[in-house]
């Protein structure tokens, strides 16, 4: 098994600031001596997620998870612990080093490989001979070398062995070559998958070639794109393509402008509209909008003026007004896609009569129903159907600021709309099924379990007196709860707690969660002092309770036995004396 040795994971997790790493993917507020923002692993409209940068660690009171740099990046980027210290490492200037191998990890190491030798190769083809008539396609399009370059983009000659053959001295797993998703496979024969087609390399967060998008060029095939599988690299619904390049441009705007094409993107890109994203090789899903809404209040989509566009546009609109990000429609002129119109006309008019005469989602939606020309009949239905979608609206101030334009663009008298909607709405009732995470039940009601938490905040935090109380004090055996008994125990041989450490002993989410929660928890109510004794007090109060139970138990056993018990009733006389004194 490869390793990272300990102390490069120990220097990488302490070097490493919390809110800069977080902050890459959320945008933080300070209040107090924490810092919030919207929770990126689940869906919500007021920040619940926390980032204690003197501890080195987050979590969210929304969905429970938590834990130190390693593990955000761990659960975000969806990568293994050794993938997560690498780029941790690599960000900080750490050099991590390894010793032996480690399947997973080469494995991984070995997809993103392929990855970047494949986009190489392409690129050098585009820059050949025998990718001259495509580089020139693209040229005539208006892409600048500079831009090709920026986008790493090249050309997949029409041989079903180009890339085949010049990775065999790479001797990759033929596991490695199926998952790559750049290769067909017959019986006998390997062969590649992308032939005859100008390659456009999609990234992941951190700029790595993790797919490709693949437009034909000089053969008939009837497929325009053909894009990479989903793969273990490549999680469509996830991806944004572009996103590297632009997420600080959109991060400033604190809007983006989602187009669907890649060369939709790249000719905005170089315009200097450099806000944009675009879904690859896929629909945009509610998994888009959870990433999108992170960096962005406001999404301009700029699909194309056909039917498709429109449907499609609007599609993507309901499910960002769902998310709680609010949704424009840009109109791109009919017969032209955002490329063709950026190119023609210029950023500025791209600006002026796209960007900022954008249409707002509902009169979009009329709008291209043609909704002043339409029957009573068949304006009641769309009123319908918008309600319809105003039902899965979760937040009822979104939901309501849709109902009444409804009523307001529609013409229509807004208690009329209620009506409308509240009708529905019982009608529907139980098909309501709505991705809200459920609400977490608290883990630690009872006192006894409050009292082990409260142990546990004090050894974690830093009043030495507090925690020497309990070191010396505390009957470890009395806490119950074993993430605790753990985590505890591992607090007691201590007096230098870092948090960030700490996490990196659970390996469980959901050790992670109550272990996040107790460590970031601010609560200055009590003196740390005050509760370490009220908590060792409970403990105390709490298993001679116990023992109580238990010699009760014991009395009426030796009483059927024809036992004398005398003795355990004068313990338990005593032990009751204790508890009320
Ligand atoms: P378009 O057909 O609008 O292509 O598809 P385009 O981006 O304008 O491409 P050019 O200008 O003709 O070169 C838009 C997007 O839909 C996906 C691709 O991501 C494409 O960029 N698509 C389209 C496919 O995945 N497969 C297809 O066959 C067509
Ligand atoms: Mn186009």
């Amino acid at each position: 098994m490869a390793r990272i040795p300990q102390e490069t994971i120990d220097r990488i997790r302490d070097s490493a600031d919390i809110v800069d790493v977080v902050s890459r993917h959320v945008d933080l507020k300070k209040r107090g001596r924490n810092f919030f923002g919207l929770c990126p692993f689940h869906t919500e409209k007021t920040p619940s997620f926390s980032v204690a940068p003197d501890k080195g660690i987050y979590h969210c009171f929304g969905c429970g998870n938590g834990g130190n740099a390693v593990n955000f990046i761990m659960e975000l980027e969806k990568i293994s612990f050794v993938e997560a210290v690498q780029q941790l490492g690599q960000q900080l200037g750490i050099e991590v080093a390894f010793s032996g191998t480690d399947e997973s990890k080469q494995f991984f190491d070995h997809l993103y490989d392929i990855h970047a030798t494949a986009a190489n190769l392409y690129q050098r083809v585009l820059d050949s001979d025998r990718g001259q008539q495509a580089k020139q396609y693209l040229l005539d399009r208006g892409l600048t070398e500079e831009t090709i370059k920026q986008f790493k983009i090249g050309f997949a000659p029409d041989n079903s062995k180009f890339l085949t053959e010049r990775i065999k001295e790479k001797r990759y797993s033929r596991e490695v070559l199926e998952k790559s998703g750049l290769f067909g496979f017959s019986n006998t024969d390997v062969f590649d998958r992308f032939r005859g087609r100008i390659m456009f390399p999609i990234f992941n967060a951190s700029g790595k070639v993790i797919a490709f998008g693949g437009r034909v060029f000089g053969t008939d095939d009837p497929a325009k794109y053909m894009n990479s599988p989903e793969t273990p690299l490549y999680h469509k619904s996830e991806v944004f393509y572009g996103l590297h390049l632009t997420r600080d441009a959109i991060r400033k705007s604190e809007s983006a402008i989602l187009v669907e094409g890649y060369t939709d993107l790249i000719q905005l890109y170089q315009s200097g509209i450099q806000n944009v994203v675009a879904v690859s090789g896929t629909a945009f899903t509610d998994r888009h909008v959870q990433q999108i809404r992170r960096f962005a209040s406001k999404v301009y989509l700029a699909y194309d003026g056909d039917t498709a566009g429109i449907n499609a546009a609007k599609r993507a609109g309901y499910a960002l007004l769902k998310g709680g990000v609010n949704p424009k429609v840009i109109r791109i002129p009919d017969g032209l896609d955002p490329d063709d119109w950026v190119s023609q006309a210029g950023a500025d008019i791209f600006r002026s009569k796209g960007i900022d005469q954008a249409l707002g989602l509902l009169p979009f939606h009329l709008r291209t129903s043609n909704f002043s020309e339409m029957s009573p009949q068949e304006k009641s239905n769309l009123i319908k159907d918008i309600l319809s979608e105003a039902a899965q609206i979760s937040d009822p101030i979104i939901r309501q600021d849709l109902i009444k334009n409804l009523a307001q663009v529609g013409g229509v008298e807004e208690n009329q709309v209620v009506h409308m909607f509240t009708q529905q709405m019982r009608k529907k009732r139980p098909r309501h099924t709505e991705a809200v995470p459920k609400q977490k039940k608290s883990l630690f009601t009872s006192v006894n379990a409050k009292a082990e938490l409260g142990i546990i905040k004090v050894l974690a935090g830093d009043d030495q007196e507090a925690r020497a109380l309990i070191q010396s004090d505390l009957d470890i055996n009395l806490i119950e709860n074993d993430q605790l008994k753990t985590l505890a125990e591992m607090l007691m041989g201590t007096n230098n707690v870092k948090p960030a450490e700490i996490m990196a002993h659970f390996d469980s989410a959901e050790d992670r969660e109550i272990v996040s929660q107790i460590l970031i928890d601010e609560d200055d109510s009590t003196s740390p002092i005050q509760m370490a004794q009220d908590c060792l007090a409970t403990l105390s109060k709490v298993s001679t309770k116990e023992k109580i139970k238990a010699a009760r138990i014991k009395i009426r056993e030796m009483e059927a036995a024809g036992q004398d018990a005398t003795d355990l009733m004068m313990e338990v006389v005593k032990m009751q004396k204790d508890l009320r004194g």
